[in-house]
């Protein structure tokens, strides 16, 4: 039933949403499942569960798709306010997306991410090695990103040696506002452009890793573009250091101050996963992302037409009360598993496998290594989680511990010195 045109006052950037998203999402969920908003030049925002998997099951009209030069159709990708760069595949509808998915889905299985568990282990361990004997660490920089960065260095085949670059980059593109979100773009751009140059060179040398596929691989029976390449990386960048960096950071400041909860998880591990994935349903890391309304269409009862855009808000369907009793609260107990922080749909996440792995193996570290850990001073959190829900800093002190050490070649790899 069509009901008259419900209009909410949400931005998704602003400082109330920042300060608490889980509760502004939990009551949009319930009382405004779809409505619109007169903010960035107007758009629908859809929190309700329901609505938010019968949008993104529906790619035909509920359309991801970036028309370049930006802004020359009403077609502006997933962000919003839209940049002007395009990101494949995830600004792509099916079949062309479903092809490039078919194509690197073999990258990104539960053995492949399997097989990079000793790497995250070992990276977590020389993390937490540069602090443990100061007793201080500033969690973010120094372990949460770190490690996704890590990891994702190693899938794409790039020198672990930039990992600090790649996690300060990812983490302003995603906070940033105005001018210097586009300052931090632009930056960004160069990096993969530098990386699309390692792209060209590994179809002369093949390896075996993403960029080599990347390289090698054919849509529609041509070799992709350098700029196309780039665009892909900067999706597995972006996606893959921030997500699992805001889940970790968010866990153990909230394992900081619930030191029950974390005790229960010291001597149980067996209720690792289970958290994990409430740490991930809660922390909702991708907050919400764009769509363009591809034919008129109606939803929740509201009328959606062409060319309007819409704000899939995955972090309201994750507190929608119809689903989850007390959405807003964090419950290891609960059965969290239907959350739909990974998306939904066409372009449910790659990258899901290596955060179930990644995000236990930092969580274990830190709960064998400092397991008395406090904050240490206020997390500071990102000044807009209208795109990821992580914070810039969350320092921490504990009981000061001895080194382990890690492979001598990995070590020298991350330092640079071979
Ligand atoms: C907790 C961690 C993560 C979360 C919450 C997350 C969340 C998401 C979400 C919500 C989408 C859907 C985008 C849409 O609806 O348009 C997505 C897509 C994607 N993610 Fe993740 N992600 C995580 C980790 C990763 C990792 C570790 C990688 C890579 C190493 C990755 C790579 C990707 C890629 C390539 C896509 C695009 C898929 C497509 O468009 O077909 N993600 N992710």
């Amino acid at each position: 039933m069509v009901t008259s045109k419900r209009v909410v006052d949400f931005d998704q950037h602003s400082a109330a949403y920042a300060a608490n998203p889980w509760l502004i999402s939990a009551k949009l969920a319930m009382e405004s499942p779809v409505a619109w908003t007169d903010k960035h030049g107007g758009f629908w925002v859809i929190s309700g569960f329901d609505e938010v998997r019968e949008a993104t099951r529906n790619a035909q009209v509920f359309s991801s798709r970036h028309d370049m030069p930006h802004g020359c159709t009403a077609f502006q990708g997933i962000n919003l306010p839209p940049v002007s760069e395009r990101f494949l595949p995830i600004e792509l509808d099916p079949p062309e997306q479903l092809e490039w998915r078919r194509l690197m889905a073999r990258q990104f299985s539960p053995e492949a991410a399997a097989r990079l568990h000793p790497l995250m282990k070992e990276c977590a361990t020389w993390c937490v090695d540069q602090c443990i004997e100061t007793g201080r660490m500033e969690l973010v920089m120094g372990l949460t990103s770190a490690v996704p960065a890590f990891v994702t260095l190693r899938l794409l085949g790039l020198p672990l040696s930039r990992w600090h670059l790649y996690v300060e980059i990812t983490h302003k593109t995603n906070y940033s506002t105005g001018e210097e979100r586009a300052r931090v773009f632009a930056q960004f751009g160069e990096i993969l452009n530098e990386v699309a140059q390692v792209a060209a060179q590994r179809r002369e040398a093949p390896r075996d890793d993403l960029l080599t596929l990347l390289a090698t691989m054919t849509i529609r029976g041509k070799q992709l573009e350098l700029h196309e390449i780039a665009s892909a990386c900067g999706v597995i960048i972006a996606g893959g250091i921030d997500t699992t960096s805001a889940v970790v950071a968010s866990a153990l400041k909230y394992l900081a101050e619930y030191r029950d909860v974390r005790r229960r998880l010291i001597d149980n591990p067996a209720l690792m996963p289970g958290a994990v994935e409430e740490f991930i349903r809660h922390t909702t890391p991708v907050t919400g992302l764009a769509r363009t309304v591809a034919r008129d269409v109606v939803l929740g009862g509201q009328e959606l037409k062409a060319g309007d855009r819409v704000l899939i808000l995955y972090q309201g369907a994750n507190m929608d009360a119809r689903i989850f009793e007390c959405p807003a609260d964090l419950n290891i107990d609960r059965d969290a598993g239907n959350h739909v922080s990974f998306g939904y749909g066409a372009h449910r996440c790659l990258g899901s496998a290596f955060a179930r792995v990644d995000v236990p193996t930092m969580l274990t570290e830190v709960l064998t290594r400092m397991p008395d850990y406090e904050l240490d001073g206020n997390p500071v959190r990102y000044p807009s989680v209208g795109t990821s829900n992580n914070y810039i800093a969350v320092p921490v002190k504990f009981t000061p511990g001895k080194r382990i050490g890690i492979d001598a070649e990995l070590s020298a790899e991350i330092e640079g010195n071979i």
